[in-house]
């Protein structure tokens, strides 16, 4: 195979009323030019290169690794393209070129339009769809069947608006043609811009052989402009996330309503219910029920897991746990299997171990807590001193009453108990009682 591509992503994106890169706008919780360079890099093409322009430092912070080549002013989509010349120079292969705007596209369409391109011997193929309302888009203008020009909105005469086939923004051209064709694109028209479709006019008047491929589904071409179709991008992909995950077995309620990020695995017969947010890598075993209201970000979950209105960030989380409602796990958290967490209770970068129970209005930070220890409401470890981050070790089968503070550094044993709104400073031995208060003082009828 002998194949580069080339993804347009200099523009400004003036129609998205956006201080962000169009192209960095996400869909699903991937950014639009990034969901096409991740395509690109799997259909064995052995270039793969960018048109940046517009704020490229920022796209560069999200496509760390990518080639790419700045197109100093943005002057069109054929502009774009003639600043990646000197990439192309005595390349005689195949140039796919992409927008960075198209984020719906799928891997196999791109394959199929490589693949027809090839075998029909096309100088030169466009990917197109039909549109009941095609306003926007480059209409493909043919007659007899064969392809004449592609004519833009701006220029098109209302026959023209009429046509229906539109222009994908995809396409493959023999390399040695494109860079020929491109020398003499200008830009007179509506516009002032060098547009990349002239060339398919030069093409034609030229006699080489352009091809369409029509694409059936035609939301996958549809390109991102305003945010009135990002929002319709992200019902798409949303919907396609969505479906292929009820197809695995997985239960929604609502699937309108359900919010996951692409690379989301989720298990069998797991119920996800209206107002759940998964992201990132996100795994989560099978027969879980995730209840509305909760976001759960880059999580490992077991199975028969039971979430209901809580926030989990990068934690792993045993099976038959259970959280919330209004639990917040962040960082570095593990709950090992049957710990159970309830209102108001915070957990960071500590471990729960097998069955430990914290019900209610806690906060347990740096700790290690042992199998089936009881946290008693409003237990908190105080583990910052306002420099520095301390640790608190709590022991297996301990009781914590209600109320009390561990101040950390501070261990407490196996099996030992502390009184209710005791402020633990010292180390409590295994199998002790320890109580730190004052003692309760009764005056008969003080009140009279
Ligand atoms: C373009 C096509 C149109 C097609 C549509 C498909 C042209 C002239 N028109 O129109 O036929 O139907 O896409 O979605 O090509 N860009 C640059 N540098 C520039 C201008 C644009 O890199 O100077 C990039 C943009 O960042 C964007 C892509 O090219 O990713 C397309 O540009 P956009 O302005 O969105 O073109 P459309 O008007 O949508
Ligand atoms: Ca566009």
């Amino acid at each position: 195979m002998s194949l580069k591509t080339l993804i347009l992503a200099a523009g400004k994106g003036t129609r998205m009323k956006s201080d962000l890169p169009k192209v960095l706008h996400k869909v699903c919780g991937v950014p639009m030019v990034k969901k096409i360079t991740d395509i690109c890099s799997r259909i064995g093409s052995e270039e793969n290169i960018l048109i940046l322009g517009h704020k490229k430092e920022e796209i560069l912070k999200v496509l760390t690794d990518m080639e790419y080549v700045v197109q100093e002013e943005q002057l069109g989509t054929g502009h774009a393209v003639i600043q990646a010349k000197e990439k192309l120079n005595g390349f005689d292969g195949t140039v796919m070129i992409l927008c960075g705007d198209t984020p719906l596209l799928k891997k196999e369409t791109l394959e199929n339009l490589y693949k027809f391109h090839k075998s029909s011997n096309a100088t030169t193929t466009i990917l197109t769809s039909i549109y009941e309302n095609p306003f926007g888009y480059g209409r493909i203008v043919k007659q007899n069947n064969k392809v004449v020009g592609i004519v833009e909105e701006k220029e098109a005469t209302k026959e023209i608006k009429a046509i229906k086939e539109v222009n994908a923004g995809v396409y493959c051209f023999e390399a040695k043609n494109l860079l020929k064709a491109l020398d003499k694109i200008d830009n007179d028209n509506e516009k002032g811009e060098y547009y990349l479709t002239d060339v398919i006019g030069i093409d034609v008047a030229a006699g080489k052989v352009v091809e369409t491929f029509l694409l059936e589904d035609n939301d996958e071409i549809l390109g991102i402009n305003s945010k009135i179709e990002l929002e319709k991008a992200n019902c798409i992909m949303r919907d396609r996330i969505n479906s292929s995950h009820m197809e695995k077995g997985v239960i929604l309620i609502d699937k309108n309503n359900t919010y996951i990020e692409e690379e989301v695995e989720i298990g069998e017969d797991t119920v996800i219910y209206p107002g759940a947010l998964l992201q990132g890598k996100t795994s989560i075993g099978k027969n879980c029920e995730i209840l509305g209201n909760t976001r759960i970000i880059d999580c490992k979950i077991g199975s028969s897991v039971r979430i209901e209105s809580s926030i989990l960030e990068e934690s792993i989380v045993e099976s038959k746990v259970t959280i919330g409602p209004f639990a917040h796990l962040r960082p570095k958290s593990h709950l090992k299997e049957e710990v159970h967490i309830g209102n108001f209770v915070e957990v960071k970068k500590s471990t729960l171990e097998k069955g430990v129970k914290a019900g209610h209005l806690t906060y347990l930070g740096d700790a290690i807590i042992g199998e089936k220890t009881n946290i008693g409401a409003g237990t908190i470890t105080c583990n910052y001193d306002g420099k520095n981050k301390f640790k608190t070790s709590i022991g297996k089968n301990a009781f914590i009453g209600s109320d009390t503070m561990l101040v950390a550094p501070v261990n407490i044993g196996d099996n030992s108990l502390v009184g209710a709104g005791s402020v633990i400073t010292k180390d409590v031995p295994e199998n002790a009682l320890a109580v730190s208060r004052s003692k309760q003082v009764i005056k008969f009828d003080w009140r009279k």
